[in-house]
């Protein structure tokens, strides 16, 4: 596989197809143990996780399980602004219900806190979160992730639903950058 240039930036290959599915099919049965006896509603976080999603939830064999979407906004460029915005809110009754936040990356964790914030004050029953991808070194803030597909350093990397300014969303491997 060769390097890729977006806008200003190259990125070289860094996880193949194979193994981002491979990975998945491991938290979704982990999930599927978990979550047998439960009707959870699956919130994907849009945009980033739309890819992770889609593949996640075919692996999922709860029967009573479903999804919806919201729309979160934090990153320009290659930085986290500090300020999340919720473009687009939820819709469903979560209440009493079990909620899996399906997020595509945890980078400080900020996103995440201010989601979990905001879903407490619906009074759900419990909230999971999945994640494609989980920077270790970067967390900054105190929230629990229940399942992680893969952990990465801290580099910015794009590709499998993951954009550098809303590009390389489309590309079916993750890629970093090239320093
Ligand atoms: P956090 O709030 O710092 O945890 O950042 C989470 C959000 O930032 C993710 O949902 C992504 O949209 C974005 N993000 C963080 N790291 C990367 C990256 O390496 N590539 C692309 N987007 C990223």
């Amino acid at each position: 596989m060769e390097t890729i240039k977006l806008k200003d930036l190259t990125f070289k290959p860094y996880i193949r197809r194979e193994e981002i599915s491979s990975a998945i099919k491991h938290v979704a049965k982990q999930i599927n143990k978990d979550l047998a006896d439960k009707s959870p509603l699956f919130l994907c976080v849009l945009n980033g996780a739309f890819v992770f999603a889609a593949d996640l939830f075919r692996e999922i064999e709860i029967p009573d399980a479903e999804i919806t979407f919201i729309r979160m906004k934090s990153y320009i460029g290659t930085h986290s602004t500090g300020e999340v915005q919720m473009i687009s809110g939820l819709h469903e009754d979560i209440s009493g219900r079990t909620v899996v936040i399906v997020e595509d990356i945890v980078d400080t964790g900020f996103t995440l806190l201010q989601l979990k914030e905001m879903l407490q004050e619906c009074n759900p029953a419990e909230i999971k979160v999945a994640t494609l991808l989980f920077k270790p070194d970067s967390l900054k803030y105190d929230v629990t992730i229940d399942y992680v597909a893969l952990d990465i350093p801290q580099a910015f990397i794009v590709g499998y639903g993951l954009d550098y300014d809303e590009l390389g969303r489309n590309l079916k491997d993750i890629y970093i950058v090239q320093e």
